[in-house]
């Protein structure tokens, strides 16, 4: 009887709660008010002839090095960073290599590093989920292949500082060290200039988050010319369709829009944040477009509370099954409206349930 490799028998499902999503999106990072327009009026002119061609990655990874200011030998488009995380594992990752992650964060490493037959180890994170430096470099053995690090990460909102990453890929030179960047429009911190002193080092970028282009699956995968001609031997030439391809010129050309946006985002964090914090509800201070918030302190577990957030019309993440969060829930920000109807709901759910919210005095939550 034909059955899967063991490696993929033993893998473990990953389901996103993507079913029936009805209400305010603040549950997957994605951008809630949608893209640029001008994407909106390159779909419009797509025709028949755009559709029936095989995409031309090249010209688009042209533009795309230019506005990181690298080359295109540098740079592989990709199906999303989740497919960059898969093109890694496949190039780098033999069954029985060691794969380094630090736990919680982005669940696809462990899913791809597993697939791919590797030994997982997740170290975790320190207090108040900072980046463990000195643990990772101390996990690391002459069988590890890859270290994927999401900086910021998910969903703790953490940074690690980048000396830190520097120093680990230089602990690690048989190893690729992803520093996933996919949150990098939020925070400004990115080691893409580190890429030609530290040639086992991959940066990921994606489209998905800042952009508004989730459902159009494109991302970035960055590194050196050397390593990223093996990581495109193994990609399929057509990884990324056509749609993307057209729209993404548009996307990164319109960065007006994505300043307006990234601001708006940022003051939603701040009111976020605030008044989390007046609450006395526990939280991580984020560098992200989200906030991991501990809900569960007062018997009102984080289940609950989704579900309460849910009939106010704002869907949001329960994390409590990840390392560490129990009790906890991911928010996503928005612009300023969406952030007014979270704020209410909030306030709302807070009071069905009990949470003091608005009592304590500032400062006393600042995980
Ligand atoms: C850290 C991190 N990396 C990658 C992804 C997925 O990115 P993409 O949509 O480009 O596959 C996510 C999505 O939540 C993420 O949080």
């Amino acid at each position: 009887m034909l059955s899967p490799r063991e490696a993929v028998r033993t893998l473990p499902s990953y389901h996103p709660p993507l079913a029936g999503r009805d209400g305010l999106r603040l549950d997957f990072n994605e951008n809630t008010a949608g893209c640029s327009p001008r994407v909106l009026e390159r779909l419009r002119r797509l025709g028949p002839e755009d559709l029936a061609r095989y995409p031309e990655r090249e010209p688009v990874e042209g533009a795309v090095a230019n506005f990181l200011g690298i080359q295109p030998p540098e740079l592989l488009l990709t199906n999303g960073v989740d497919e960059a995380i898969h093109l890694l594992c496949e190039t780098y990752l033999e069954p029985g290599d060691e794969a380094l992650i630090v736990v919680p964060t982005y669940s696809m490493y462990r899913i791809y590093m597993m697939a791919a037959g590797a030994q997982v180890i997740g170290v975790p994170a320190s207090k108040n989920f900072a980046f463990p430096a000195a643990a990772v470099i101390h996990a690391i053995t002459p069988r590890t292949r890859l270290i994927a690090i999401a900086n910021p990460n998910n969903p703790t909102g953490a940074i690690a500082p980048p000396e830190e990453l520097v120093k680990l890929a230089r602990c690690a030179p048989n190893a690729a060290l992803l520093v996933d960047e996919a949150y990098f429009e939020f925070c400004g911190q990115t080691l893409l200039g580190e890429l030609r002193e530290i040639p086992n080092l991959f940066v990921a970028r994606t489209f998905s988050k800042a952009y508004g282009l989730a459902g159009l699956r494109i991302g970035v995968l960055a590194g050196d010319p050397e390593q990223m001609r093996a990581i495109r031997r193994v990609s399929s030439p057509y990884n990324v369709n056509a749609v993307a391809l057209a729209c993404l010129p548009e996307a990164i050309d319109d960065q007006a829009y994505i300043q307006q946006y990234v601001s708006e985002v940022l003051e939603s964090r701040a009111r976020l944040e605030s008044v989390l914090d007046a609450g006395g509800i526990q939280f991580w201070p984020s560098r992200a477009n989200f906030v991991l918030a501990h809900v569960g302190l007062t018997g009102a577990d984080s289940a609950a509370f989704v579900e309460r957030m849910r009939r106010h019309g704002i869907l949001v993440r329960d994390r409590s099954s990840d390392h560490g969060c129990e009790g906890c829930v991911r928010i996503t920000l928005g612009p300023r409206e969406h952030a007014d109807r979270l704020l209410a709901a909030l306030r709302e759910t807070c009071e069905e349930l009990g949470i003091p919210l608005g009592s304590s005095k500032q400062g006393a939550s600042r995980a």
